[in-house]
């Protein structure tokens, strides 16, 4: 296992996190306490440091659970956690961006995982309710605390997460340094905007969902079953194909199909981090050897080929030929 810095901050995460979604049975899928410790000795061992769980992850066990693992050597663990999702139904002081769930939501997970510190923050997703202003100040007084490090966003437009780190940066405020968002060879969405701001902002990226929860492993080809129902769009015809790609690809080098899977989402031009999930210890183990293989060009070629979105205006128009002759002659000898 190497490390990384998390953004443009001094924090040292692993190379592949950990997801803790499936820490906890009560959303009706996921591993119980012991095959949850069982995944997360098998990570630590192998020198994983960087947890992702939630307020919301199995009703708050998943948290629970990840308190408990990480509690007899907590400063060696990056432990992270998120806020805005809800933890109480209907009411409106349970869930949103707003300062106020924001400082209870902290106030309870703190509890539940048993620490007095959460080296990352991320805001679960954006609300559209509150101001970009509440939300970088009220995390930013959590970081003057010392009770959050660092803070990441997940699940929020490029323009609102622009739009916040420039307002931080003028007033001096903590800037959001990790991008979480659903990246994979079957969401390749936030190319357009969302890999370009974060590698503009020099922010780690670190996808979730980048075996498409289960789609990419081949195991729905084979008719094994999991937790994606039969009419899932992770397994729409367009899915099936690529699914049916990543095995061809996997079997030419020797690989698994999850192997290759997670490590093309890690063959980026910028700092990227993927998200793991697994609920049984022989996946993770599988998914680990992902550090280890070497994806040739070829192979990305025919994956990038086979997975390709149209990126659409602005993109495609500024690309076009009429746009660069508007630039003129002399622009092709301009270079950075
Ligand atoms: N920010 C967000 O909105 C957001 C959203 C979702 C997730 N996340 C984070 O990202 C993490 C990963 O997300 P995810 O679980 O949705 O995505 P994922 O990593 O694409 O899918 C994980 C699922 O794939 C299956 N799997 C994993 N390895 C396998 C293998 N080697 N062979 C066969 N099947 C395998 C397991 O499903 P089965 O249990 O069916 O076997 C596992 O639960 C989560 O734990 C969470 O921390 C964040």
């Amino acid at each position: 296992m190497r490390y990384k810095l998390f953004g443009d901050s001094g924090l040292r995460v692993s190379e592949l996190a950990l997801g803790a979604m499936g820490f906890g049975t009560e959303s009706g899928w996921g591993a119980d306490y012991e095959t949850s410790k069982k995944i997360f000795d098998l990570y630590a061992n192998a020198g994983g440091n960087f947890i992702d769980t939630a307020n919301i992850y199995a009703a708050g066990t998943s948290e629970k659970f990840c308190g408990d693992f990480v509690s007899s050597d907590r400063d060696h663990f990056v432990l992270a956690t998120k806020y805005s999702l809800q933890d109480r139904m209907n009411d409106v002081h349970y869930a949103g961006n707003h300062r106020k769930n924001m400082m209870r939501s902290v106030r309870e997970s703190l509890k539940r995982l048993k620490t007095d510190f959460i080296d990352v923050l991320w805001l679960h997703a954006w609300d559209f309710t509150t101001p970009v202003e509440e939300v970088m100040r009220g995390l930013d007084d959590l970081v003057s605390r010392g009770v959050v490090h660092h803070v990441g966003v997940s699940d929020t437009p490029a323009w609102i997460v622009s739009q916040a780190n420039m307002l931080a940066e003028l007033r001096g405020w903590t800037k959001f340094v990790g991008l979480q968002i659903e990246y994979s060879l079957i969401q390749r969405a936030p190319e357009r905007d969302l890999l370009p701001m974060a590698k503009a902002w020099g922010m780690t990226v670190t996808p979730w969902g980048a075996l498409g929860g289960g789609a990419l492993t081949g195991k729905y080809l084979r008719g094994e079953k999991g937790r994606l129902p039969e009419n899932s769009p992770r397994l729409n015809e367009r899915n099936v194909a690529i699914a049916k790609l990543v095995v061809e690809v996997a079997e030419s080098l020797g690989a698994t199909p999850a192997q290759v899977a997670l490590k093309w989402t890690m063959t980026r031009d910028l700092s990227v981090v993927p998200i793991v999930g697994s609920t049984k210890p022989e996946q993770l183990a599988e998914n680990l050897k992902s550090l280890e293989l070497e994806l040739p060009d070829e192979a990305m070629q025919k994956l990038n080929a086979a997975t390709a979105i149209e990126l659409g205006f602005p993109h495609d128009f500024l690309q076009s030929d009429a746009v660069k002759n508007a630039f003129g002659q002399t622009q092709r000898l301009i270079s950075k």
